[in-house]
């Protein structure tokens, strides 16, 4: 079992998404594909499974997600219902990384 330490994180990366977010016309995807799938490998495929088609926990097919980039990295981020909150898990690179690797799985 794991206890995630992740809320005294919170603020810093909600102000930084703030002060980050300025155009939202196109679409930004930018991240190490590569590494993303290794951060995917080790923390997401609990619930998303390999292809992220699992669906452990109540989690959503990533493979059909209309979700941006964007969203994608405050998902991670700040999770959702069951999905972990991977701030302070995870470095924020590497949850660009990974959000960059999500948007591959889509067919
Ligand atoms: C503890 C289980 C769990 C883990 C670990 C997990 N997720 Fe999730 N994920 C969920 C659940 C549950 C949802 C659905 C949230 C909701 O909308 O209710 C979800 C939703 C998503 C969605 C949104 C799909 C959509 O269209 O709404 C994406 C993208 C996603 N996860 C990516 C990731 C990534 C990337 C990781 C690893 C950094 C990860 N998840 C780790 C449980 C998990």
């Amino acid at each position: 079992m794991k206890s995630y330490l992740t809320g005294v994180f919170l603020f810093g990366l909600i102000i930084y998404i703030g002060a980050s977010g300025g155009c939202a016309s196109t679409e930004q995807v930018k991240g190490d594909v590569a590494n993303g799938k290794k951060v995917y490998g080790q923390y997401c495929v609990l619930c998303h499974g390999d292809n992220g088609k699992m669906q452990l926990n109540g989690a959503k097919d990533i493979t059909v997600s209309e979700l941006t980039f964007e969203l994608r990295l405050t998902l991670i981020k700040d999770g959702k219902n069951l999905m972990t909150p991977f701030d302070g898990i995870l470095s924020e690179s590497e949850i660009q990384d990974v959000a960059a690797y999500s948007m591959t799985l889509k067919p």
